[in-house]
């Protein structure tokens, strides 16, 4: 099931709001260890970054096979060896990653899904005890120029306590102001649970 207000604009639009170097950076990626997964990759953006910056693989999922094939494209022109791209439905189906598979996590521009909680337990489950999840989307602001529409558009607080209720805790520095349009969060599962998510 394609997540509401998933679809994306033209590439070069799209990734003229961010700086992917710059937002793994700042959500802590370059402090894990381990292979990675990005829950909807889109045009790939996010995770060819991250595939510059590790050693590890990165799990780049999406269900739109046009995003996938786009972003394995991108990858092998590159020349990068580490991107493991998927046509996958996580909604319907989870990443088909085993548990603790992963040190990091990521769910960029997607938590807007009207059931958060899905993809958090999801994330809880493949990432490794001690692993990071990094959270960004658009701020909740109107005047940005893009981002679904503000009534379904989640605050960082919102963010943190679905996550906190899946069993992550925030991780130092927490939320982040990431300029010009978004925001993001970085969590961990804990190295000690009291419980493997709710
Ligand atoms: C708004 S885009 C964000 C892309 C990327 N995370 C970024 O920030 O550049 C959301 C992506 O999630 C994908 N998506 C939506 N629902 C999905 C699902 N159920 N399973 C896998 N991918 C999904 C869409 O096809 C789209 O490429």
């Amino acid at each position: 099931m394609k997540i509401r207000e998933s679809g994306m604009p033209d590439q070069e639009v799209w990734e003229g709001f961010f700086t992917p170097e710059v937002v793994l950076r700042a959500l802590g990626l370059t402090s894990t260890s381990g292979d990675v997964v990005d829950f909807g990759c889109g045009y790939g953006a996010f995770a060819l970054a991250a595939a510059r910056m590790i050693s590890g693989r990165v799990f780049a999922l999406d269900v739109e096979p046009d995003m996938a094939e786009r972003t394995l494209n991108r990858s092998r022109a590159e020349g990068l060896t580490n991107v493991v791209v998927r046509v996958r439905d996580f909604v319907e189906h989870g990443t088909g990653l085993p548990d603790g598979a992963v040190g990091y996590a990521m769910l960029f521009n997607i938590l807007h899904f009207e059931r958060p909680e899905v993809l958090l337990r999801e994330a809880f489950r493949v990432l490794a005890p001690g692993g990071r999840l990094g959270i960004i989307h658009w701020r909740p602001d109107p005047a940005t120029p893009r981002g679904p529409p503000m009534e379904i558009r989640p605050r960082p607080e919102q963010c943190a306590g679905w996550a906190e209720a899946a069993g992550f805790q925030l991780f130092h520095p927490g939320v982040v102001d990431i300029p010009p349009y978004h925001y993001g969060l970085l969590l961990e599962r804990p190295r000690v649970s009291g419980h493997a998510g709710r």
